[in-house]
């Protein structure tokens, strides 16, 4: 009975730790149990896949922060990794088109420009949370493109059923969703909801104020 009350308890303070975020969300998509299986599946994917190779990971911030992090502790493979932070959104629940690599080095004359890792003859996988429009990935492949790697294939949380205004071919994907707004797990609305660790839709009156 007292294990009852007391499993009772933690599973309600469970839902009211993130009460201020979880009612602005529509409904709960994923939940962190969820989430987890589907990684361990996508994890024993790559480690197959990749098994005699080693793997360049670049990630795309900060979208796919938690994904990055919990997907990797799952592969036990050798790999370098990359992040590259980048924006196509500035604050809209839609895409701008105009993606923008927010880290960049400063050469020594001064000028401002985007560093990328050395892939040249290496085995690279692009870690990305969500592809709308397809501008951010197809901008980051064609940038690689040009480094001569040995191969590229990208990894995806999520998937939206939707037409792209650019196509992206994802080899591995989390899961597939409608098209609809979703947040938490990293993935943000105007920088809020990131640390939520479930993935959610967020209602549309939220949206429309936008
Ligand atoms: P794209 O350049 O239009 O493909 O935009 C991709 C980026 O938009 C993703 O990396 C996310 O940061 C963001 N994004 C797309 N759909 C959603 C969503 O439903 N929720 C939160 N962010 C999203
Ligand atoms: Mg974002």
């Amino acid at each position: 009975m007292r294990l009852a009350c007391v499993l009772l308890l933690c599973a309600s303070w469970g839902r009211m730790r993130y009460l201020p975020m979880r009612s602005d969300l529509e409904r709960v998509l994923f939940d962190e149990p969820a989430i987890h299986k589907r990684l361990d599946e996508l994890a024993a994917q790559i480690s197959n896949d990749y098994r005699d190779r080693e793997l360049t990971v670049i990630a795309v911030l900060t979208g796919s922060l938690m994904f990055m992090a919990d997907l990797l502790r799952r592969i036990p493979l050798p790999l370098k990794l990359d992040c590259r932070g980048v924006v196509s959104y500035h604050g809209k629940p839609q895409t701008s088109g105009q993606v923008i690599f927010k880290l960049t080095t400063v050469s020594p004359s001064g000028g401002g420009q985007v560093a990328l890792p050395d892939v040249a003859g290496r085995d690279v996988l692009i870690l990305d949370d969500i592809p709308d429009s397809g501008h951010t990935l197809a901008a980051i492949r064609e940038k690689l493109d040009g480094a001569t790697p040995r191969s590229i294939r990208v990894c995806v949380l999520l998937s939206k059923k939707k037409p792209r205004a650019r196509h992206v071919d994802a080899d591995y994907v989390g899961f597939e969703i409608e098209d609809e707004f979703v947040v938490g797990y990293g993935l943000d609305f105007m920088e809020r909801y990131r640390n939520l660790p479930y993935i959610g839709v967020l209602m549309k009156e939220l949206l429309e104020h936008c």
